[in-house]
């Protein structure tokens, strides 16, 4: 079966349970839920009852789609993603991005936990994400060009959209978080680097390091959305001040984190919704 024709049968999915249309889609990493951002009116699908898309195998990470509004604004959360390093393909990956896409998303905003290569940059920091470093070793519109989805040779200069950016800086005026800015290199994981990586990481330009987002961010380029990521700095990189990442502790981290990151995104939406 072509690409095309499975991203119609989980929208077709989609559509028999709700006729709502999403012109923002969320991409929540762990300890963050729908509610949380101010989603009303939900439609909760799990992913399992969605064909094509994945359910996540790791803990925290909860598998469903919701559907909702923000004002007027609909909105798709999708709380739980798949990652390279479960073994899943990339197609596989930004399978359920590239479904919100054809559902009428026009705008995806990701969230992701980090490890950070600077000092300044302290475990719970939140991190707007400006230009990112692909080390995964895969592009998710690499294959034969499907129909209807995008162009070739994608163009990822300002990826992260500038005027996005721009809006994510006012919220986060608004609502008084401190919020960083830095470039994102994404690895397959799941091993976290060793301290010689991240040195070279560093040097090259990464401030922040995790193991997702990039294939979702490139997918919905290449189908015309604009997109915006912030991460959450749950540890230091390996051997910065010593630092030895833990998966309980990125966690717990992260947990600690979604109040501010969800009053954020929530002022983001207004936002997004009075533009
Ligand atoms: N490296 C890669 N991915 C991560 C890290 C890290 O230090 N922390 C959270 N995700």
């Amino acid at each position: 079966m072509t690409l095309s024709r499975r991203i119609d049968e989980a929208c077709a999915a989609v559509r028999f349970v709700t006729d709502l249309v999403p012109r923002v889609g969320l991409v929540l990493g762990s300890g963050l839920g729908a509610a949380s951002i101010g989603v009303e009116d939900q439609v909760v699908i799990p992913y399992a009852r969605i064909p094509h898309v994945p359910m996540p195998s790791v803990q925290g990470h909860r598998g469903e789609l919701s559907l909702g509004r923000v004002g007027k604004m609909g909105v798709a959360v999708l709380s739980g993603r798949v990652h390279l390093y479960e073994g899943h393909g990339v197609e596989d990956v930004v399978m359920a991005v590239r479904m919100l896409a054809r559902l009428g998303m026009e705008t995806l905003v990701v969230t992701n936990a980090a490890g950070s290569t600077r000092p300044q940059l302290r475990p719970g920091a939140l991190v707007l994400v400006t230009d990112h470093l692909n080390l995964t070793g895969e592009d998710p519109t690499r294959g034969p060009e499907a129909a209807g989805l995008g162009p070739r040779f994608t163009n990822l200069t300002d990826a992260y959209d500038p005027g996005l950016l721009a809006l994510f800086r006012r919220a986060a005026a608004d609502v008084g978080v401190e919020m960083a800015e830095g470039v994102y290199a994404a690895s397959k994981g799941p091993c976290y680097e060793t301290p010689a990586e991240v040195r070279m990481l560093a040097s090259m330009g990464a401030d922040l390091l995790g193991m997702s987002t990039v294939p979702e961010v490139i997918a919905c380029r290449h189908m015309g959305l604009r997109v915006a990521a912030v991460s959450c700095v749950t540890n230091l990189a390996a051997g910065i001040e010593g630092s030895h990442p833990d998966h309980e502790e990125v966690g717990r981290i992260a947990s600690q984190a979604s109040g501010r990151l969800a009053l954020l995104v929530a002022r983001f939406l207004e936002l997004v919704g009075e533009a």
